[in-house]
């Protein structure tokens, strides 16, 4: 018997990295599982994989989430769990950060979560109350350099996330956020090295399975938690050690 047994979770970016660990992990607590992401041959094939169902789902795209949205509940019979997971990173100083490219990134990783929270509210209520697990980074914690679209979209995550618990609680849908440090995913494929890891208290890159069990965690078992901030980083942004 699964944690997650009866229950229809939405994964989005879930064809690679973190979202197709979390799609994973969530399928095998007895979760029914739609992937979704626009790389649909490696999503139809991950889902395959795990016993799951893909759907093409561009988070930018609001005629994308209300397909969505009434095929599962009318396929599946409900909606529990929506994990907003897809995520695109963008290397460029503020200076010189083209207007086209602030707007694909903030496009992507806030409007996207904000469009995944309105097209699946309504559902999550009919079930009787779920979880939205919005996927943000130690970049909504922190600050980083080169990286200011990024940290805006982060950050935005993390305040529409208290925003959208507010104003979800009557409903019994819980909404929280999550932080991770650096994982071994494509996004971070030669990216930073062992050394950038080595600074920190756990001195090494995570592994998607790691954030994919806080998933987990903060799904079935975190039912006192909404509106707040899950890091899973290494110690990262913990604060900095002195050489003295
Ligand atoms: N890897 C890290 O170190 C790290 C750290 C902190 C936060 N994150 C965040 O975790 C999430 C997952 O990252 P990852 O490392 O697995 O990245 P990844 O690049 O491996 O996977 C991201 C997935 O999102 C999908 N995607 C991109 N644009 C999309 C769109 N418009 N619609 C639907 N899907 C789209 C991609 O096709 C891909 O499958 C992202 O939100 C990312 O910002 C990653």
């Amino acid at each position: 018997m699964g944690k997650l047994d009866g229950r229809v979770a939405i994964v989005t970016g879930a064809a690679q990295g973190m979202g197709a660990e979390e799609a994973r992990i969530l399928a095998t607590e007895g979760a029914r599982v739609v992937l979704c992401d626009i790389l649909d041959d490696e999503g139809a094939s991950v889902a395959s994989s795990i016993g799951a169902e893909y759907r093409h789902l561009d988070v930018t795209n609001e005629q994308d989430w209300s397909d969505l949205a009434g095929w599962a509940e009318s396929s599946l019979g409900r909606i529990d769990i929506l994990v907003n997971n897809a995520g695109v990173v963008g290397f460029t100083p503020v200076a010189s950060t083209e207007l086209s490219e602030w707007n694909r990134v903030i496009g992507i990783n806030l409007t996207g979560v904000f469009l995944g929270i309105r097209a699946m509210a309504p559902a999550l209520a009919r079930a009787g109350g779920g979880v939205i697990v919005n996927i943000s980074s130690t970049a909504g914690i922190m600050g980083y350099s080169n990286l200011s679209a990024y940290v805006a979209s982060k950050w935005g995550v993390r305040g529409l996330t208290k925003a959208a618990a507010l104003d979800l609680a009557k409903d019994g849908t819980r909404v929280v956020s999550v932080h991770p440090g650096g994982v071994r995913t494509p996004m971070t494929a030669g990216v930073a090295s062992e050394d950038f890891y080595a600074r920190q208290p756990i001195p090494r890159i995570g592994e998607p399975n790691e954030i994919a069990k806080l998933v987990l965690y903060l799904v079935a078992d975190a039912t006192y938690s909404t509106g707040t901030e899950f890091i899973a980083d290494g110690g990262a942004t913990v604060g900095q050690t002195l050489d003295i």
